[in-house]
C-alpha cells in the first residue's frame, strides 16, 4: 500500500494511505481529544472536539474522519484549534442537565473530563434545553436522552457490534435525539440487554439499572398493585 507524509507540530510522519489525521497524530504520540470517536466503530464526525487546523490554509479539519494527504501541515494546538474546541463544548453544555453531583458517570464522564481539560469553567452559552422523558424502567439499561450528547457511539455499537440496531437517531436539529423504534419503554423492545451502548457511552445517557433501581422499580410496581386493590374499598365507603 502505498504511503502519505504529512507534518504534525513539525514533526514528519508517513502513513498509510487512507489514514486520518487522527492516525497520524496517534502514530506520533500527540494527543488529540474526541469525544464521537471510538477506535472500534465506523467514523462519525459529529463533535467537532477533534479538530485541529490545516497551517497552509487556516481551514479547520475534524481529524479522526479527515483523510491525510502528502506535504499536509497540520497544526493540532493553535489557538485557533483550541478555541474552537473550547467552543464546541461549551455547546455540548449549553444543552446538557448540570446534575454532576448526582449523576451516576461523575468521575468517569468523557464530557466532564474534557471540560475539565479544556479549562472551562463557565459556560457561555445560554438556551432552551431538550426536554426528553427518561427511561429508567427497562430490565438492565437506563436511557436519559437529555444527557446524551448526539455522539452516535450506542447507533453504531448496536448496529455494527451486536447487530440488533435497537437505538437510532430520530427528529432533526435541536429536536434530534437517540431512541428506539416508535419510542417504545427500553423494556418493551428487541434489545438483547447486552450493555454495550452503556460501555461506549461518553457520558451519564445510558447507564446500568443498579440493585436500589431494581428496588424503586419494585415499590413502584407495589404501589400501582395497591392502588388496584384499594380502588373498589374506597368506592364502597
Ligand atoms: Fe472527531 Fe467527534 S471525535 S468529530
Amino acid at each position: 500500500m502505498s504511503t502519505i507524509t504529512l507534518t504534525i507540530d513539525g514533526q514528519q510522519v508517513e502513513v498509510e494511505q487512507g489514514s486520518t489525521i487522527l492516525d497520524a497524530a496517534k502514530k506520533l504520540e500527540i494527543d488529540i481529544p474526541t469525544l464521537c470517536y471510538h477506535p472500534d466503530l465506523s467514523l462519525f464526525g459529529s463533535c467537532r472536539v477533534c479538530v485541529v487546523e490545516n497551517a497552509k490554509t487556516g481551514d479547520l479539519l475534524a481529524s479522526c474522519v479527515a483523510p491525510v494527504a502528502d506535504g499536509m501541515e497540520i497544526k493540532s494546538h493553535s489557538t485557533k484549534v483550541r478555541r474552537a474546541r473550547r467552543t464546541n463544548v461549551e455547546l455540548l453544555l449549553a444543552n446538557h442537565p448540570n446534575e454532576c453531583l448526582t449523576c451516576e458517570r461523575s468521575g468517569t464522564c468523557e464530557l466532564q473530563g474534557l471540560t475539565e481539560k479544556l479549562g472551562i469553567n463557565e459556560i457561555r452559552f445560554e438556551g432552551e434545553q431538550t426536554k426528553h422523558p427518561i427511561d429508567e424502567f427497562g430490565p438492565s439499561i437506563k436511557r436519559d436522552p437529555n444527557k446524551c450528547i448526539l455522539c452516535g457511539r450506542c447507533v453504531r455499537t448496536c448496529e455494527e457490534i451486536q447487530g440488533v440496531s435497537a437505538l437510532d437517531f430520530t427528529q432533526r436539529g435541536f429536536d434530534s435525539v437517540v431512541t428506539t423504534a416508535f419510542d417504545l419503554p427500553q423494556a418493551e423492545i428487541n434489545c438483547a440487554n447486552c450493555g454495550q451502548c452503556v460501555t461506549v457511552c461518553p457520558v451519564g445517557a445510558l447507564t446500568e439499572v443498579s440493585e436500589v433501581d431494581k428496588v424503586w422499580q419494585a415499590l413502584e410496581d407495589e404501589n400501582q398493585h395497591v392502588v388496584v386493590q384499594t380502588a373498589p374499598s374506597i368506592q364502597a365507603t
